[in-house]
């Protein structure tokens, strides 16, 4: 006897099983034919997945497009500028408001785990308040963990480094950092090394924004890694972004990416966002605003997809979909082998999962009972499509249904109306 049973889905590596759930744990993977459940939901073919996460995010500052003004030149910089103009209006309610609409959205695409950077450069620490309120109140259907990211620079703000200590005395869980933003590369390296300390004497994970930028010599990914391997962080470090690594000489390169492997270094690019922010700077041709993403693969780094930003100073668009931010990334990254395009749908699930440590993860038995059923009958289908999201499971209890969309024509050259699905699979 199960609390709940998910018939007949295609799970992501193409086996057709069921699956059972007490409570809030995965009871069985199996052919469960002639078992009873008080609840099921018929699959029948359609894609279950593990829940999607997004490994980089920014909940303080989402659902605030237009507030006080829209970012003019599309830049990182005005970005930065006019969430500093924000900052000095915006109450804690306002941001747990948005926060939690945004976390609804969230769930109902089965986005059911994020990890969000809040900003630490603020005296009254508003968001990191706000933020942790949040994590609290979704706590039940929604993984939050929260990174002490100081916005304005560790060192460039003169008390960023004290209130990013307080948040994390108060409970934020992971170490940022923006190296690149800092007046000078010393300072930026110097806040790295700072920084990557403070996470190994708390025995935290650090996850930085980190070379955000078009400048080739911006190369503080080098100082992460080293950090990583020396302070013993394998595994638990990541690099946000990375985005000068696009622009860097080849042979630099050649020797950054063994150094990035050997020390576990894990790397989130953002595609939605940097393909709008880089590059604009240049004259034609325009570089694309994305890492090395296949290489770094090639090398056995672990990289994920993140989306960064909803309707806030930096990206004016956005709906919580991480099929949306793969999408992207395949394009962007030229990742279109049948191997590349399922690697896209990994990347926002088990990858994304793997950077933020999460130990119950995945459709086996004895993890987390939580998933999502999509109406799509394959990964690669699923990236196609970004489709409904017919269901969705957190911890064993169905928390959104959503129905399937088939549109319904009426042509002149038709005797009768027809109904038009774009699914094959
Ligand atoms: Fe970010």
């Amino acid at each position: 006897m199960f609390d709940l049973i998910v018939k007949g889905g295609t799970l992501p590596d193409g086996r057709v099983a069921d699956i059972g759930m007490r409570g809030k744990t995965i009871a069985a993977v199996d052919d469960l034919s002639g078992a009873e459940a008080a609840e099921v939901i018929e699959a029948s073919g359609d894609l279950v997945s593990p829940p999607f996460v997004d490994p980089h995010f920014h909940l303080d500052a989402t659902l605030s497009y237009g507030l006080p003004r829209i970012n003019a030149s599309g830049t990182l910089l005005e970005g930065i500028g006019l969430w500093g103009e924000l900052k000095q209006v915006v109450t804690q309610d306002e941001m747990v408001e948005r926060a939690l609409a945004y976390c609804d959205w969230a769930a109902s695409m089965g986005l059911l785990a994020i990890r969000s950077h809040v900003d630490t450069c603020d005296d009254r620490l508003l968001g990191v308040e706000a933020m942790l309120e949040v994590r609290e109140r979704v706590r039940d259907y929604i993984d939050l963990q929260l990174v002490a990211f100081p916005q304005d620079g560790l060192y460039r703000d003169p008390t960023a480094r004290a209130n990013t200590i307080r948040a994390l005395d108060i409970g934020v869980d992971v170490v940022g950092g923006i190296p690149h933003f800092e007046r000078t590369m010393a300072d930026g390296a110097a806040s790295v090394r700072e920084l990557c300390q403070i996470a190994a004497d708390r025995g935290l994970m650090v996850d930085m924004h980190c070379d955000e930028t078009d400048d080739p010599l911006s190369r503080h990914v080098e100082t992460l890694a080293f950090e990583a391997q020396r302070l013993g962080l394998q595994g638990r470090v990541t690099g946000s972004h990375l985005t000068s690594m696009h622009s860097m000489d080849s042979y630099y390169v050649s020797k950054l990416l063994p150094l990035m492997a050997e020390a576990g270094l894990a790397a989130i690019p953002n595609p939605l966002i940097n393909i709008m922010l880089q590059g604009r700077h240049d004259a034609y041709p325009k570089r694309r605003g994305l890492t090395r993403v296949k290489e770094m693969q090639a090398h056995g780094i672990t990289v994920g997809w993140g989306q960064d930003c909803v309707l806030d100073p930096w990206y004016s668009l956005g709906t919580a979909d991480m099929l949306d931010v793969a999408f992207m990334g395949l394009h962007v990254a030229q990742m279109t082998s049948p191997e590349e395009m399922a690697r896209c749908f990994d990347m926002v699930t088990h990858q994304n999962a793997q950077i933020l440590g999460l130990a119950d993860y995945g459709l086996a038995p004895g993890n987390r009972a939580s998933l999502v059923v999509l109406d799509a009958g394959n990964p690669i289908e699923a990236l196609r499509l970004r489709p409904s999201r017919l269901a969705v499971v957190s911890n064993g209890k169905v928390i959104s249904r959503m129905p399937r969309e088939d549109a319904t024509l009426t042509l002149p050259d038709r005797p009768d109306s027809v109904r038009r699905r774009h699914r094959i699979n």
